[in-house]
């Protein structure tokens, strides 16, 4: 089964060639500069960049897999949720393709495939992923921030997500306070790197409420509130690393206590981790630390596959047809708001 994948749900242009659970190819072209200059992603910059770039990334995904569009069995695209004109470039290209070799076309939820990203480290990739199930996953980005229950293979339930902000939203805008470029994130991670995570004691929201709700915007508010009555510290470059460090400390250390508690009350004995702010090596060291402290195995997806591609929505459209699930209908619209339950 050989499976051309689209993923154009937000600023990063991205097709992927998958087969049999490998893949051969996963071009992204990233709009990062592009948005910068305006401090985040503009949604009708987004939609004609991908009109733009779609045609040389699928061409590179093809050309990098040595694969010609006649030895396709499926195409895929993201669905939702996602910027709706940045939806629809990615989706319609793949349902005129399907559509034009009369080959099905398979729709994905970009949260659903954040899931499965994870699975796709294996080098043989594991042939089925019944031995890391059932698990709590962590998808952590820009847009989202939620923890999900996967019981089984396509079975998975929403145990909780923030409320306001995204952990990485609170990186981007905590680091705009602090002058740092957007997306500030893997700034923050470099910088933290030689800071002082207790120089500064920033709130860590929801950290002792039962639930698995996440709120991250009254912490961004404490930063701001914090810079404004000690502006000199921006003039001092280790107090810049410092703050950096503290403010991580306090966004790691709600989702690493949020995703145990929720791996311990649901006695699952896997944690997954996906999504752009899973990049953050803080993050990564410290679950990875009290996964084994717990007896938790941990699955990350690599750095590449963190951040968005169409890759894992290639492994995601796999498993649906090797499922049997039905194709999607080559008129399906988009669906921005498409929330996993
Ligand atoms: O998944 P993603 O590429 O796009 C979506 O938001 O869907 O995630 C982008 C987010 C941004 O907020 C960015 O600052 C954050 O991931 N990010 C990081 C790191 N790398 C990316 N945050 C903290 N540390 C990083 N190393
Ligand atoms: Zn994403």
């Amino acid at each position: 089964m050989t499976i051309l994948a689209i993923e154009t749900s937000c600023d990063e242009t991205s097709a992927a060639v998958v087969r049999d659970g490998r893949i051969l190819s996963n071009a992204v072209s990233s709009q990062i500069a592009l948005h910068a200059e305006y401090g985040g992603v503009v949604p009708e910059l987004a939609a004609r960049e991908h009109l733009k770039n779609l045609p040389l990334v699928v061409r590179t995904a093809l050309g990098d897999a040595e694969i010609a569009v006649g030895q396709l069995d499926a195409v895929a695209a993201t669905l939702g949720p996602g910027l709706p004109m940045a939806l629809m470039v990615g989706l319609k290209a793949a349902q005129s393709l399907a559509f034009a070799r009369r080959k099905p076309f398979i729709g994905v939820n970009h949260h659903e495939a954040h899931l499965y990203s994870p699975w796709i480290s294996g080098n043989p990739p594991a042939a089925d992923f019944s031995g890391f199930l059932p698990n709590i996953s962590l998808i952590v980005s820009g847009g989202h921030t939620m923890l999900v229950l996967v019981k089984s293979e396509l079975k998975h339930r929403v145990l909780g997500s923030t409320v306001d902000d995204a952990a990485g939203e609170c990186f981007d805008k905590t680091g705009k306070l602090m002058g740092l470029a957007y997306p500030a994130g893997p700034e923050i991670d470099r910088l933290a790197e030689q800071g002082n995570p207790k120089a500064f004691d920033f709130p860590r929201p929801l950290l002792h409420d039962a639930g698995d709700d996440f709120s991250f915007s009254g912490l961004k508010t404490s930063v701001r509130y914090f810079l404004r009555d000690n502006p000199a510290l921006l003039e001092d470059a280790q107090k810049i690393r410092d703050l950096c460090a503290s403010i991580q400390a306090a966004i790691v250390e709600v989702l690493v206590a949020k995703t145990i508690r929720a791996a311990k009350r649901n006695g699952v004995r896997c944690v997954t981790m996906s999504g752009g702010v899973s990049c953050n090596r803080a993050l990564r060291r410290q679950l990875a630390l009290v996964c084994e402290k717990n007896g938790f195995s941990l699955h990350l997806a690599p750095q590449s596959f963190c951040t968005d591609n169409a890759a894992m929505i290639g492994i995601l459209a796999e498993r649906k047809l090797a499922q049997k699930i039905p194709a999607t209908g080559y008129d399906e619209d988009i669906q921005p708001g498409w929330e996993l339950a």
